[in-house]
């Protein structure tokens, strides 16, 4: 027998996080109480008006076969929404409904994405962009973003970073892990590079959206100048806590949407019928709930700021949306107690997880070996507790 999988497959790697998940599980099963801040949706369930509509849905009997791209009515609810939200013109024709927003940056990538194509990924980046790309044996081409500037890439590091053989600059706003928001501005300074160099495609992931602290959500899809090559990408998951649903979505150019449908007619078909419905419902529905998510992610995002600062060494920011922190954690490189040296965030990440019984994921996940991402999608008095308890573990190391 011949066990050997396809060097498509050997090009992409397991989640990071797995050893971190087994760890968790097994000290779960000895029954100590882990606080997982390693969680990437939100923990509060689904409005019931969308979950009705579900119901409504399976009793209506759509529960057959739906098609490739969509249902109409609801590719035409998010042309809508990206009317009244967005200010954004796009036809029925340039919407993709996908099975999560995972599934429209694949389609998106792949279609794009020649062999030895370089992608211009800011880091750090979410894992699965780099995964993806060496899935289309793509080149990732990073940018390193500061701490200093909130993990944002500034025009200027793009156009450094542009080469003849460049086809893609692949970002998030708000971003994870570092939860950065772009402004109006930032993003206009960005187009206009895109602007100069014809060839390049964006992908703006921006599922994110209404996970956002600082005001309204910017989309570069707005600069006329290159919305032809701008592919937005985003979603039910995160702003209407839909994350099972797997119900995501794609805006872009028409002939980059014919190809993504060409590519899931072949792959998935269409997103489930029940889920599309939910998502007529989600779009149109009151938004009291995505806004009251986004003032608790708020006020936990304020105290995890406030009890962060208190440890020692954890140089820290303040995220503008999604709802994790990336603090910088390298001043703990080195230090040891009795049992173990930390060599790196993963070695740190491991030890909160051993000894203050916190989960984590540690930055080399998302490209950066300085920082550990902690989630903030749980209660305030979890995180009270989770951040006392990594104070007092910290103190057990020495130089
Ligand atoms: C930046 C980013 N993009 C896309 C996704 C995928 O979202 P979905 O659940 O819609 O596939 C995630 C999920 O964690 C994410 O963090």
């Amino acid at each position: 027998m011949n066990y050997t999988t396809s060097k498509r497959i050997k090009r992409i790697s397991v989640s990071q996080t797995l050893e971190m998940s087994k760890r968790s599980r097994e000290l779960r099963d000895k029954g100590i109480d882990i606080i997982d801040m390693s969680v990437g949706q939100p923990d509060f369930p689904t409005p019931p008006h969308i979950k009705q509509a579900a119901k409504d849905a399976i009793d209506n009997n759509f529960t057959f076969y739906t098609p490739v791209a969509g249902y109409t009515d609801l590719r035409r609810v998010i042309t809508e929404k990206l009317k009244r939200e967005n200010n954004l013109d796009y036809t029925i024709d340039q919407i993709v409904v996908t099975n999560g927003a995972k599934q429209a940056l694949a389609d998106a990538i792949l279609t794009l994405i020649n062999k030895d194509d370089e992608i211009l990924v800011p880091t750090p980046y979410w894992v699965s962009y780099a995964e993806l790309v060496n899935l289309a044996e793509g080149n990732k081409k990073f940018i390193k973003t500061s701490i200093d500037n909130n993990f944002k890439v500034t025009a200027e590091e793009i156009e450094q970073a542009i080469t003849p053989k460049t086809r893609i600059l692949l970002y998030s706003s708000p971003s994870n892990p570092a939860g950065s928001v772009y402004s109006a501005k930032e993003l206009s300074a960005i187009a206009e590079v895109i602007e100069r160099h014809k060839n390049i495609y964006v992908i703006s992931d921006e599922i994110y959206e209404h996970i956002n602290f600082v005001g309204k959500h910017e989309s570069i899809a707005q600069f006329d100048s290159i919305k032809d090559r701008v592919i937005v990408i985003n979603g039910m998951s995160k702003g209407y806590a839909m994350t099972g649903w797997r119900l995501g979505y794609m805006a872009a150019p028409k002939w980059i949407a014919d190809s993504c449908i060409k590519l899931q007619g072949q792959y998935t078909s269409g997103a489930s019928s029940i889920s599309q419905k939910a998502a007529i419902a989600a779009l149109q529905g009151d938004n009291i709930y995505t806004m009251g998510m986004n003032q608790a992610f708020k006020e936990r995002r304020d105290l995890i700021v406030d009890l962060m600062n208190e440890i020692p060494g954890f140089k820290t920011y303040v995220p503008e949306g999604a709802f994790y922190i990336f603090p910088d954690v390298k001043s703990y490189f080195g230090k040891i107690n009795n049992y173990i040296n930390i060599k790196d965030a993963s070695d740190l990440s491991m030890f909160l997880l051993n000894e203050a019984h916190v989960a984590t994921v540690p930055g080399s996940a998302f490209g950066d070996d300085d920082c550990i991402r902690f989630s903030f999608a749980l209660g305030k008095s979890k995180i009270e507790t989770a951040m006392e308890r990594i104070k007092n573990t910290l103190r057990t190391l020495s130089e």
